[in-house]
C-alpha cells in the first residue's frame, strides 16, 4: 500500500470474536489484537498514515455484546496508540448488522442500535465513526419469482424443480448459510415436498420436507429475503442464464401498465 498510494490513511482490522454471527468472518480476517500497534507503527514507518482501527463482528451478528466488546478493545489500542504518539482518529466498526425478521427471529433493531451507539458515544466522542452494513439495507429488499419446470412423484412425495437452483441466485444457501422464506399459492391438501434447481448436481435441493400444495409446470413461487448475497453469487454453471432483475420503481412498463390500471378505474368509475 505504501508504494501504491504513499501517505494514505490507513486502519488496521483487528479480529473480534463473536459467536452469535451467521456468518464469521474472523476466521480469514482480522490481526491479532496483541499485533496491531505494531503494525500500526509499521504503516508509519512505511510512510503511510496510521488512522485507526475497523473490524467486522460477523454477518446477521445477533449479539449487540460483540460490538461492545469489540469497541472495548478499540478504545484500549487507541489509548495505547496516543501513548506512543499516534493520534487515531478513525474508528470503522464494520457491517453484521442482522435482516430483523430472518428465520422466524425477531431482533429489536432499534435497541441493538441504541447500545451500540451508546458504548461509541461514551468510548469514543472525538473519533469519526464509519460502518459498512450490507445485508440490513438490503436483505429484504428484492424476492425472487421462481417457476416450477418439473415435478417428480417419488414413493408418493412430490419434488418440483425450479428453475433457479443453488448455483443461481439460491447460492446463499450454500455461502450466506440462508434459509429463503418460500410461499406457494397453489390450494389444496399440503404435502412434505421438495425443491430442486434446475442443474445437474445432486446438491442442488433448497427444500426439503416443505409443506406444499400440488403444484404444476408453470406455477410461479415467491422467494423473499432474497436481497444479500444471491443473485451476486450466482453463476451459469450447466449454461442457464441468469435470473433478470426487475427494478419496479424504475421499470417504464410497470409504471405505464399503474397508469392504465388507474385510468381503468377511474374509468369504470365514471361509468
Ligand atoms: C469488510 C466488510 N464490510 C461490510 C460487509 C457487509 O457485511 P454485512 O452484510 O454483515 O452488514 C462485509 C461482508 O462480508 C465485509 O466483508
Amino acid at each position: 500500500m505504501a508504494s501504491y498510494v504513499p501517505g494514505a490513511d490507513v486502519l488496521v482490522r483487528i479480529s473480534v470474536r463473536n459467536n452469535k454471527a451467521l456468518v464469521d468472518l474472523n476466521t480469514k480476517f482480522g490481526a491479532p489484537v496483541d499485533d496491531a500497534i505494531a503494525l500500526l507503527q509499521q504503516a508509519e514507518q512505511a510512510g503511510l498514515h496510521a488512522a485507526g482501527i475497523c473490524f467486522h463482528v460477523g454477518s446477521q451478528s445477533l449479539s449487540t455484546a460483540a460490538y461492545e466488546e469489540a469497541l472495548l478493545v478499540a478504545r484500549k489500542l487507541f489509548d495505547e496508540a496516543e501513548a506512543l504518539g499516534m493520534h487515531l482518529t478513525d474508528l470503522d466498526i464494520g457491517g453484521g448488522f442482522p435482516v430483523p425478521d430472518a428465520d422466524g427471529l425477531s431482533v429489536d433493531l432499534a435497541v441493538m442500535m441504541e447500545s451500540i451507539n451508546r458504548q461509541i458515544d461514551r468510548l469514543f466522542p472525538d473519533t469519526a465513526v464509519w460502518t459498512e452494513p450490507g445485508r440490513y439495507m438490503c436483505g429484504t429488499a428484492v424476492n425472487l419469482v421462481t417457476s416450477v419446470i418439473g415435478t417428480k412423484d417419488r414413493n408418493g412425495k412430490p419434488w418440483y424443480i425450479l428453475d433457479e437452483g443453488i448455483y443461481g441466485c439460491f447460492s446463499g444457501i450454500m455461502y450466506d448459510h440462508w434459509t429463503y422464506p418460500l410461499h406457494c399459492f397453489g390450494k389444496g391438501a399440503k404435502k412434505s415436498s421438495t425443491f430442486g434447481g434446475p442443474s445437474c448436481d445432486g446438491i442442488d435441493v433448497l427444500y426439503r420436507d416443505f409443506e406444499a400444495p400440488a403444484l404444476k409446470i408453470g406455477d410461479r413461487l415467491l422467494v423473499t429475503e432474497m436481497g444479500a448475497y444471491t443473485s451476486v453469487s450466482a453463476t451459469r454453471f450447466n449454461g442457464f442464464y441468469l435470473a433478470p432483475t426487475v427494478i419496479f420503481e424504475n421499470q417504464p412498463e410497470y409504471a405505464a401498465r399503474q397508469k392504465t390500471d388507474a385510468e381503468d378505474k377511474d374509468s369504470e368509475a365514471a361509468v
